[in-house]
This record gives C-alpha cells, structure tokens and sequence, in this order.
C-alpha cells in the first residue's frame, strides 16, 4: 500500500475513515482535530465533555458522523489518545499511527486519511512527524501471508493518506514518507523471513532472496555453500553443518555505488534457519520458536533491501551466514576441537552454543573489506533475554565508543533500542579452554551475553558492534505497531545509522 501526502483539510478528504488526535487533558481540540471536531458539530468535544474521550495513549474512539449530523463526507473518524504533551515524542507519534491504522482495517476501512500525529502542537518537525506517522502506520499493517486455506482476514487497505493543510510543510513530508516506505519494505521482508518457518525458509532460500536483491540492485553476490565454505577454510562454519542435510549458505551481499569512496561498513548477520541445540539437543517446549534464529540475517537482507531502494552512497557489504543445527550421524560433537579461517582453535564445550561459531568465520572473512565498521546482529543468548528482558531492547557490546555511540543514538531515534553490556576480561577468561585457544561455552551460565560477546571478540580486529538481539527478533505479543512474531528488529536502527553516520 502506498501512503501519500495530500495538502488540505482533513475534514474534506475523500475516505471512508478519518483519523485525528487528541492530548491528554484537552477540553477544546484545536487544529486538524478542532476542524473535524468543528464539521461534526461538536461531537469529538462532547464526548471529550462526557468523559469518554480522556486522550490516553493507546485509546482509540469510534465517532460516526452520520448520528451527529455535521459535514463529514466519511463514515467514520477515529480519534486516537496522544497521552501527555510534555512526554510526546516520535514513538508516541509511531503508537498512535499503529494503532489507529490497525483500528480502521478491523472496521473494513478502504480509504483512510489521517491527520500527521505530531506535527501541530506536539512540536516534532514536519518531516519527523509525517516519518512517524507514515512508519507506525505502515509496520502496524504487516500481515504474514501465513499458508493457510481460509485467507478471509486478508483484507487490505486501498488508500492512505498524509493530509496536512499547509503546503510548505506538506512538501517537507512527502520526500520523508517516500523514504519510511522503502525502509519499511525492508522491514517486511526481515519479518517475513523470520516469520516464514525453517522447512520454506531454509538457507538455500536465504541465498535465493540475497540473488534476488543483488538482480534488483545491481549489488554483488555471493552464495558460498559447503564446498566454498571448505575452500575458505571455515572449520567453525563448517561444523555447525555438518549435521544437517541441507546446503549452508554463506551469502555476501556488496552495494558500492559509484563515487562512494572509502572503507565500507560491514552488517553481519547470524542466520540460523533452525536450532534445535544440536547434539546438546534443546528441550521440546518452545523449540518451534528457534525458526527465528535467522532473525540476525533478515535483518542484514531487509537493511540490504532498504539500501538499495533508498540507493544510499555509501559502500555497504551485508553477510548473512545461514545453517541450520541440527543432530545426526554426521552433526558435530562437544568435545571435538574446530579451526576457524583464521587459525584459531575452538574447543566445543555445547554445540548449542553454534552460533557464534558461524559467526566467527563470517567476522573474519568481514576482515577481507578492510572495514571502517562492522556491526554483527545475531539471536545469541538466552542470558541476554534474562538480564534485559523480551520486548524491551538488544545487547550491545562493542570495542570503539564512536562507533557505538553513533549505534545508540540511531536506536534512539528509531525505538529499536539498545543497552551496552560490558565486556571485562573475566568473561574472556571464562572462554579459555585446556585444549584449544578458546573453548565456545564457558563452565558456568553467570554473565552468558558477555562470555558469548568475548568468545567473538577474538575474531575481530576492527571497530566493532555486537548486538545480541535473542529477546527481540521474535515476540508471543503483539505491541502497538509490532504485530505478534517477527519484529524486523535492526533494519530501522541501521538503515537510520547509515543514513546519519
Ligand atoms: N539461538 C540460541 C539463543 C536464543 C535463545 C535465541 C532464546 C532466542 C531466544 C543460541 O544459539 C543458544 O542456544 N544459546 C545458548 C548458549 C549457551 C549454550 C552457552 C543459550 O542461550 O542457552
Ligand atoms: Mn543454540
Ligand atoms: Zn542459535
């Protein structure tokens, strides 16, 4: 669905559904939404009288013209809360945008026109108030086409719009809201991978999507499988599939625009289409929910996607290194001791610890791009879900502040947000193995981001981000713009950081 910006009065477009806005403690609506309120002959202030319409975040109230007399040529208005003005931001501007769209597609709405949360009294700029609008809107109405037979909840909107009146600001929006467009179809795709379960989405799959994106935007391709990952050495890589039937897929995608000089920027991605653990096998409770564990690579393919469709100039390398876990006659063992490309011996202490295994190989072959940064995504550890909880915001660990503080600032602005977690020699030394040069579990569970990030700080040697994303890749809820299931957490964050490092 496409969103447009339209200049003019909200009260007069032409849509099915209005949606306006409405801060907590307002008796007498101003602007788009005291100009509806107006056409409606007062309805929206009457309710506000009655005490039905307080304006709290995550209200939504229905008012129909047609009982109210007025002008409105719609069917309906929704008025959405805007809680407290001294603590809106563009996540507020987000919610209310997702909530309300979600609102007016379960009413049957068609075409939808909504005022731009935020760009009135709310004081965001008008750019930054159509992109959250446009974004929260948008990310609200991802569905997953899941195969089923009755697809009678597929109903979609035809029509969006953006209306604002003056035409100076609506002109500042309409270049923003093509941008939120492009990067939400990166969103999409990283949930639908994530979404899409480990028998379709199989890394062959992975490679198939990654060719696709490279023919569309003329990036460079590689899909590296077995053989190609022996020739390279990658004895981590190779071990993690050993065990599964199925083709790994070591997929490097490269966007270098002409004229973009420089070292590039390196996205990695952990993309383990299934674990199961393994031979250190993980219980049966929940263990459907591993179909996510590539939710590192969608978001390197979804943040490639929005690249190449926002044409960014800079030189931009994406790696997603897909396997799946497995345990068979072939699988890897605990006890057995691994060469990564670099020379480095692991000792395997768990094989359900596999994925910074893969991920050491990838980190090392990011090395070939002399990059200027890498930032690796990747579903890690269980730990990280414990010490910062689900839904709430990723693990960052990193060896360069500049770096990461240009990550946290982007995590900032997009609500894709990330907390650093240190990374103290101790938890190196809890990697030390006696057989090898690293061991990839260590002894005891306590502080097991941290020894996870310090095993894959001995592949690295450029400035670096890790962020452990486990607890947010994938949800049993649903939140105001993010549905329940895949989160397409990291594209928003790093299409943001591209665009404003
Ligand atoms: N993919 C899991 C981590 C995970 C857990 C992701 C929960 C999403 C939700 C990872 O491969 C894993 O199994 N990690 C182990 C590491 C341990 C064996 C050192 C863990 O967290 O238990
Ligand atoms: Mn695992
Ligand atoms: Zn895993």
């Amino acid at each position: 669905m496409k969103i447009e910006v339209v200049t003019g009065q909200l009260q007069e477009a032409a849509a099915d559904t209005l949606i306006v806005n409405l801060f907590e403690g307002v008796t007498a609506p101003g602007g788009a939404t005291g100009a509806v309120d107006a056409a409606l002959d007062g309805a929206i202030s009457e309710l506000i009288k009655l005490g039905d319409l307080k304006g709290k975040t995550g209200e939504c109230t229905v008012v129909y013209p047609r009982s109210n007399g007025g002008t409105v040529g719609a069917s309906r208005v929704l008025v959405v809360g805007l809680g407290k003005r001294d603590e809106f931001d563009a996540e507020t501007a987000r919610r209310a945008a997702g909530v309300a769209a979600a609102r007016a597609r379960k009413l049957g709405a068609k075409k939808v026109a909504t005022v731009v949360h935020g760009a009135g009294v709310g004081g965001l700029a008008a750019a930054e108030a159509a992109a959250a609008t446009a974004e929260g809107t948008l990310l609200a109405l991802y569905r997953y086409d899941a195969p089923k037979q009755d697809k009678s909840e597929a109903m979609e909107l035809a029509g969006f719009s953006l209306v604002e009146h003056d035409e100076a600001k609506a002109a500042e929006m309409a270049p923003a809201v093509e941008a939120v467009q492009a990067i939400s179809r990166g969103v999409y795709l990283a949930r639908d991978l994530v979404n899409g379960p480990s028998n379709s989405v199989t890394p062959e799959y992975l490679g198939d999507v990654a060719v696709g994106l490279a023919n569309e935007h003329g990036f460079g391709v590689t899909v590296g499988d077995r053989v190609w990952a022996e020739e390279h050495d990658m004895g981590a890589f190779l071990a993690v599939s050993a065990g599964t039937a199925r083709d790994p897929a070591f997929i490097v995608l490269e966007h270098k625009p002409e004229g973009a000089e420089g070292e590039p920027v390196v996205l990695v991605g952990k993309g383990m289409t299934f674990d199961t653990g393994g031979i250190s096998l993980k219980p049966a409770a929940n263990m459907q929910n591993m179909i996510s564990d590539m939710g590192g690579a969608g978001a390197v393919l979804g943040t490639m996607k929005a690249v190449g469709e926002l044409n960014l100039n800079r030189h931009i390398v994406g790696i997603a290194v897909c396997t799946e876990n497995m345990p068979d006659g072939a699988a890897y063992r605990p006890g057995d001791v691994l060469t990564a490309s670099n020379g480095k011996t692991i000792e395997v202490t768990n094989t359900d610890a596999e994925g910074r295994l893969v991920l050491a190989d990838a980190l090392v072959y990011a090395e070939r791009f002399k990059p200027a940064a890498v930032v690796d995504l990747a579903t890690l550890t269980g730990a990280c879900v414990v010490a910062l909880g689900e839904d709430t915001c990723a693990g960052l660990f990193s060896n360069d502040d500049s770096l990461r503080d240009g990550i946290l600032a982007a995590a900032d602005r997009t609500f894709e947000r990330a907390w650093q977690l240190p990374l103290y020699s101790e938890f190196s030394k809890a990697m030390e193995s006696d057989v090898a040069d690293l061991r990839n579990s260590s002894a005891g569970r306590a502080g097991g981001a941290s020894t996870g990030a310090a095993f894959l700080k001995e592949f690295v040697d450029y400035p670096w981000v890790h962020l452990d994303i486990a607890g947010m890749a994938y949800s049993g809820k649903a939140r105001d713009y993010i549905p329940k299931g895949a989160s397409g957490y990291g594209v928003r964050l790093l299409v943001d950081w591209l665009r404003n490092s």
